[in-house]
C-alpha cells in the first residue's frame, strides 16, 4: 500500500537553519571531509573518528560496519549535528553541520518511544514539536501504520507492544515528518533474529516507495548487504573507512537474494575485512566505490 502524500511544502512550515542555499554538490547529499572526532573529558582524550571522508548521493542507503567501539554511533551523531565535530567538516544537503535539523530523522537501537503515549501520537510526537498540520500529518501517520502491519494498534501504549513493534512504530515516528534524510544506528539490533528480518523487509518496502538517503549503521554484515547500495567498513579506533564497496544489486531488491553465490561472497568479503580490523584502500576519500567483483576479492 501506498503512504498518503503531502501537500504541505515543507520549508513552508519550518526551513532548516542555513537552508535554501545553492552551495550544495548537485546530487550530494551528506558531504563527510576529513573529520576528526576526539572526546576530551578532561581526564581521558579518546581519538574516535580519525581523517574519516565520504560522500553519499541523494536517494543512495549506505551502510557502516565495523567492529565494536569503532566510531560509528560517533560519526552519525556528528552527522545529525549530535555531536561537535572536532576538525574536518560535514555538508549536508550543502549546508554545514551544526545543530539538528527537521531535514534529519534519526532513529536509535533503543525505540525510546514515550510510554504515556499511544502509537498514533507517538508517531506524531515530531509534528506537534515542528508545530505542523496535524490533520494532514495524521493521515500520513495512518498510511505508515498500516505499511509496517500496525493497523489495530494506533491506540495502545507501547508497553502493550512487542520489542519489534515499538521499532515499527519508531520507523514511523522517523518518516511522519518527510525527513529527506535518514541516520539509523543499528535500529534492529535489539530484536530476535526472525523479527529482525521482517524489519529489514519493512524498511525495504518503505525504500522502494518512499526513496530516502539513509546512513544506517548496523552490525550485521548481511542485514547491510540486503538493505544497502553500499557499504563502507570502518577500523578499529581511532575510525577510518578502509573500504566501500557497492552491493551489486539493483532495486527492487529481489527479497531471495541473500541466498545467492554472490550474496554470500560478498558477506564472506566484509566479514574478512571487519575481522582484519585492515582493508584494500586505507584512508581513500570515498563516495563512488568499487563494484565488488566476487572471486577476485572474495576472502
Ligand atoms: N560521550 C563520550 N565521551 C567520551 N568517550 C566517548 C563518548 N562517546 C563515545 N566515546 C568513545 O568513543 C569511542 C567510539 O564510540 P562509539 O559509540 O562511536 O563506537 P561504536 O562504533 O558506535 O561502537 P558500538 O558498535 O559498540 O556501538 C569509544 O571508545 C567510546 O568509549
Ligand atoms: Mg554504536
Amino acid at each position: 500500500m501506498s503512504v498518503a502524500p503531502l501537500r504541505t511544502v515543507d520549508t513552508q512550515i519550518v526551513p532548516d537553519a542555513g537552508a535554501g542555499t545553492e552551495s550544495g554538490t548537485a546530487g550530494t547529499a551528506i558531504s563527510v571531509d576529513g573529520v576528526r572526532k576526539i572526546y576530551d573529558t578532561g581526564r581521558e582524550r579518546t581519538e574516535a573518528v580519525s581523517g574519516v571522508s565520504f560522500d553519499v548521493k541523494r536517494g543512495e542507503f549506505v551502510a557502516i560496519l565495523g567492529p565494536s567501539g569503532c566510531g560509528k554511533s560517533t560519526l552519525l551523531m556528528m552527522c545529525g549535528g549530535l555531536e561537535s565535530i572536532t576538525s574536518g567538516r560535514i555538508d549536508i544537503e550543502g549546508v554545514a553541520m551544526t545543530q539538528p535539523r527537521p531535514s534529519i530523522g534519526v532513529m536509535f537501537q533503543d525505540a525510546s518511544l514515550l510510554p504515556w503515549k499511544t502509537v498514533l501520537e507517538n508517531i506524531l510526537f515530531p509534528i506537534k514539536i515542528l508545530k505542523r498540520p496535524m490533520a494532514e500529518y495524521t493521515e500520513r501517520a495512518r498510511s505508515l501504520i498500516d505499511m509496517v502491519g500496525l493497523h489495530g494498534f494506533e491506540d495502545k501504549k507501547p508497553h502493550q507492544l512487542s520489542g519489534g513493534m515499538r521499532q515499527r512504530v519508531a520507523i514511523c515516528r522517523a518518516l511522519v515528518y518527510d525527513p529527506d534524510i535518514l541516520l539509523m544506528d543499528e535500529p534492529f539490533s535489539a530484536l530476535d533474529a526472525i523479527t529482525r528480518d521482517e524489519m529489514g523487509e519493512a524498511l525495504l518496502d518503505i525504500w522502494e516507495q518512499y526513496t530516502k538517503t539513509a546512513l544506517f549503521v548496523t552490525h550485521s554484515i548481511r542485514e547491510a548487504v540486503l538493505l544497502a547500495d553500499r557499504v563502507l567498513v570502518m577500523t578499529r579506533r581511532p575510525a577510518t573507512i578502509v573500504e566501500d564497496i557497492r552491493i551489486p544489486f539493483g532495486r527492487p531488491r529481489p527479497r531471495d537474494v541473500s541466498g545467492s553465490p554472490e550474496f554470500n561472497e560478498i558477506c564472506v568479503y566484509l566479514r574478512s575485512l571487519i575481522e582484519s580490523g585492515h582493508g584494500a584502500a586505507q584512508g581513500r576519500r570515498s563516495g563512488d566505490g568499487p563494484v565488488l567483483q566476487p572471486g577476485r576479492r572474495g576472502a
